[in-house]
């Protein structure tokens, strides 16, 4: 079969060096790419926003499936126009992708089919806004309604922090915003493969979602991940799979629009359980880089069974290895990052044992260079978190990147926990 893959950073990366080892797989593209991804497919230049162009390279080139990796070309439509002229898809419709594309959806849906998640406001006007805050007292947590790529959460401690945050979203009509109330514990991602119907737990992870070590500074897509979380134990995974996905998987299908795909949990493990923080519709990265080397089983055919419903009849399996991911992010990041700094040393870091995949690279002139803001994402195994981070960090080491960092401490809650600290 010939498969589209949509996407270009590490993420993608990760999915096409894992369907590219399916035996039923013939031909694999991607648009727009990367030059790691270049390594398992033909990189094609396609206007994703133009889904008119998507459908007629998928006939000229007999394609049998997509992958869509990202949010965007979901919350678009994108599956929709697909699934419409036959083409199967890995990804949600629309209808279901507004779990990541509206806050204000996922939240509602969570009130009426009463899934633990955070007591919250919807508000559509400043003055509106401002009491609630008041309301719900500090700190508190203020987030855009629409896709902001990680950027649109506020965690206001103060009271000018809050109406800070308000004042920036509230700049003209039609502005809709979610307040929340602030959540306490660890956090942990859940991953569930989904038909509609059948559900199959797909693996955790934990994130890294600040710049700097001991998790300080901005927000990022995520400096770091290792698989599996064990801070999220098979009981509190089977409690978040029945009380959180399961009725959220439930209810979309009652209506008529069902999941299919993966569908993205972020957690928080609070002291009366898991609670619902946010869905995302598509793979975390960089979590789908340690998920994808813990991977045994054919994505393809997995993906394949989410999109035609013959997911039950599927299993996946898993290294029991723990896999860890450090993106190694270009200078700037999460501002603007500095582009164009040259990387060496991939093979020296794969000689030690790891995967080195390509985010925001580029080849240029017979050089590697630096595309974006995360760069590259250096993945190993270990049999426990801290050899995987030990076999991470000697790759990390040996790859050359001068304009280039990284976080030194990814999985430090989970080898503290290893040390009995
Ligand atoms: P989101 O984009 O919804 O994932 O939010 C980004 C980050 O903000 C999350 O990963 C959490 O660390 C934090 N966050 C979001 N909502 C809450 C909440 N209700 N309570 C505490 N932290 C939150
Ligand atoms: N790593 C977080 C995300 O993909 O949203």
């Amino acid at each position: 079969m010939n498969v589209l893959l949509v996407g270009s950073g590490g993420r993608e990366h990760a999915l096409a060096w894992k369907l590219a080892q399916s035996p039923r797989l013939t031909k694999l593209f991607a648009a727009p790419g990367n030059p790691g991804i270049a390594e398992h497919a033909e990189l094609v230049e396609l206007n994703i926003a133009d889904h008119r162009a998507v459908i007629d390279f998928c006939r000229r080139e007999h394609i049998g499936f997509v992958v869509i990796g990202p949010e965007a070309p979901l919350v678009d439509g994108l599956a929709d126009n697909l699934r419409t002229i036959g083409v199967g898809v890995f990804g949600p419709s629309k209808a279901a992708a507004q779990l990541e594309g509206s806050k204000g959806f996922t939240k509602d849906l969570c009130a009426r089919e009463g899934i633990p998640t955070a007591r919250y406001e919807r508000v559509h006007a400043l003055d509106g806004a401002r009491a609630v805050v008041g309301e719900f007292g500090l700190p508190v947590v203020i987030k855009a309604d629409g896709l902001a790529a990680g950027k649109g959460v506020t965690i206001a401690t103060t009271a000018e922090e809050a109406d800070a945050a308000l004042a920036g979203l509230f700049t003209g009509p039609g502005a809709e915003a979610v307040i929340e109330e602030f959540l306490t514990g660890e956090e942990a991602s859940l991953f569930v493969l989904t038909d509609g119907a059948h559900l199959m737990p797909f693996g955790n992870a934990q994130d890294h979602k600040r710049v700097g070590d001991g998790d300080v500074g901005p927000n990022t897509g995520g400096m770091g991940a290792y698989s599996p979380a064990r801070v999220l134990t098979p009981e509190l995974e089977a409690r978040a799979i029945e009380e959180i996905v399961r009725p959220t998987i439930t209810a979309l299908t009652r209506v008529g629009t069902p999941f299919q795909g993966v569908l993205y949990a972020g957690l928080m493990l609070t002291a009366e359980g898991p609670k619902l923080i946010e869905y995302n519709v598509r793979f975390g990265d960089p979590e789908c880089e340690a998920l994808m080397l813990r991977l045994e089983s054919d994505l393809l055919e997995l993906m394949i069974a989410a999109d035609d419903g013959t997911l039950a009849e599927h299993e996946a399996r898993w290294r029991d290895e723990v896999a860890m991911t450090v993106v190694l992010a270009a200078q700037g990041y999460p501002g603007t990052p500095e582009t164009g700094g040259t990387i060496g040393g991939i093979d020296a870091a794969e000689a030690e044992g790891a995967k080195v995949f390509h985010a925001g690279t580029r080849l240029a002139g017979g050089k590697l260079t630096a595309a974006g803001g995360r760069v590259l994402a250096v993945t190993a195994l270990g049999s426990s978190v801290a050899e995987a981070q030990a076999a991470a960090y000697r790759a990390v080491d040996a790859i050359d990147f001068p304009t280039g960092f990284c976080r030194r401490d990814i999985g430090w809650r989970e080898v503290a926990r290893e040390k009995g600290e």
